[in-house]
């Protein structure tokens, strides 16, 4: 919970209805360890008291720019100064305005100027203060000069009647956007490259048919996300699926086995590979040029040829990367198979999970895995497709740092 400990916030209350919120929010801000100065406008103190204010964040409250003590050192500039982010929440259409404007006439105004911290907007206001072109244009100009905003969200507003866009973000998204802000999340993996194969492979058997399979992608692709997120650098080798690619990595798009082991040579070395495809075992021996046609001599003898084993290839690799990872997609003797492929294939671990109908893993967004390796098996509860993806990209970050150089 303490994800803010030793952060200094200074959070500038505006004169508007949703001013309340801001007491919570001073709550939930202390709650994670932050120390919160308040500054109240003139205008702020007409929605909320500063009695109350002050209370809940044990702190002074300011609110006046010519305060003949606290400006006998210029305290404007040193609240601008000692602070590592300034919210200002609610923001009014008023304050924006000001804001792009440059005017420092009263102590908000002066410290906005004066800080070189971040400043993070939580604006509220009518829905039709929000689409006036004016708050367009000064909320436009505001992200330009690096103001970061949350909300406003949509909802009742408290003029009765009236609904839009324009009700401040609820106190806990504000804190999720300063965490993002002040404690980004750590990026165990920076520095590591990995490859991922993700999806279905199609294996042709003429032009207008294919062998394929029911994998949809969605584990190999959480798995490429969660380790980018972990700030690897990544390259996802995905066969065809109708997600869209994801962003900050490089994909190669696939349709074969023999191509898919292709690109991942291709994208050698890497620090981690995780074999997550469904690859086809077999490929049609000779595959068609020419549509194959009814002849009413009976159906035609489709002859199997073996496909590359990828995860083996890479396992027993010149090239092999310091982690190798296979997925055993399996419907019966789960453990077995799991362990003896992790030998025969020259993996370090194998994460076998059940794809046998009834269980809805296969194109489904959950999944229960079995991390198997030399040491033992770990049973991962029931977890989405992302999550167990963030599990395993921090196995890996783990993995490889106790490996040292792997
Ligand atoms: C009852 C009442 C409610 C108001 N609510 C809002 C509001 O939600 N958002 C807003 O931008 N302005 C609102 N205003 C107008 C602001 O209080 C006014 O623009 C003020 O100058 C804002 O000053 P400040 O940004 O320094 O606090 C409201 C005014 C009144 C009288």
């Amino acid at each position: 919970m303490s994800t803010l400990s030793d952060k200094r916030i200074l959070l500038v209350i505006g004169g508007g209805i949703a001013a309340y919120k801001s007491l919570d929010l001073i709550r939930r801000l202390r709650e994670r360890g932050a120390a919160v100065t308040p500054v109240m406008t003139a205008a702020a103190a007409e929605f909320v008291t500063p009695l109350a204010v002050g209370a809940l964040a044990a702190r002074r409250v300011y609110s006046d720019l010519f305060d003949r003590e606290d400006e006998q050192d210029v305290g404007h500039i040193r609240l601008a100064r000692e602070h590592d982010l300034v919210i200002v929440a609610p923001a009014t259409a008023d304050r924006m305005a000001r804001l792009v404007t440059g005017l420092a006439d009263d102590l908000a105004g002066a410290i906005l100027l004066a800080t070189r911290a971040p400043v993070l907007m939580a604006p509220a206001m009518n829905p039709a203060m929000w689409s006036h072109t004016a708050t367009r244009r000064n909320h436009l100009q505001l992200i330009e000069d690096g103001v970061r905003f949350v909300g406003p969200g949509k909802g009742e507003m408290a003029e009765k009647g009236e609904a839009g866009t324009g009700r401040m973000a609820e106190p806990l998204g504000i804190v999720a956007e300063v965490e993002a802000i002040l404690a980004p999340p750590a990026r165990p993996l920076a520095g590591r490259s990995a490859i991922v194969t993700s999806g279905p492979t199609h294996e042709p058997i003429d032009p207008v048919r294919y062998i394929a399979n029911r994998s949809s992608g969605r584990q190999g692709h959480a798995i490429a996300e969660a380790l980018r997120d972990a700030g690897a650098s990544v390259t996802l080798v995905s066969g065809p699926v109708s997600l869209p690619d994801p962003d900050g990595m490089v994909v190669r798009h696939v349709e074969t086995a023999g191509q898919m082991l292709g690109a991942v040579e291709a994208a050698l070395p890497a620090d981690v590979a995780v074999f997550v495809a469904a690859v086809a075992d077999w490929r049609v021996a000779t595959e068609s040029s020419r549509k194959i046609k009814k002849t009413g001599e009976g159906a035609p003898a489709l002859a199997l040829a073996e496909n590359p084993d990828i995860l083996a290839t890479i396992g027993h690799h010149a090239e092999r990367p310091g982690l190798v990872i296979g997925f055993a997609a399996e419907t019966d003797d789960l453990l077995e198979n799991a362990r003896s492929k992790l030998a025969r294939k020259g993996a370090d671990a194998i994460l076998a999970n059940d794809v046998s109908p009834a269980g809805g893993v296969m194109g489904g967004a959950d999944n229960t895995i079995r991390l198997v390796t030399a040491e033992g098996v770990e049973d991962w509860p029931t977890l989405a497709k992302s999550a167990a993806a963030k599990r395993l990209a921090a196995w890996i970050a783990a993995r490889l740092g106790r490996k040292g150089s792997a």
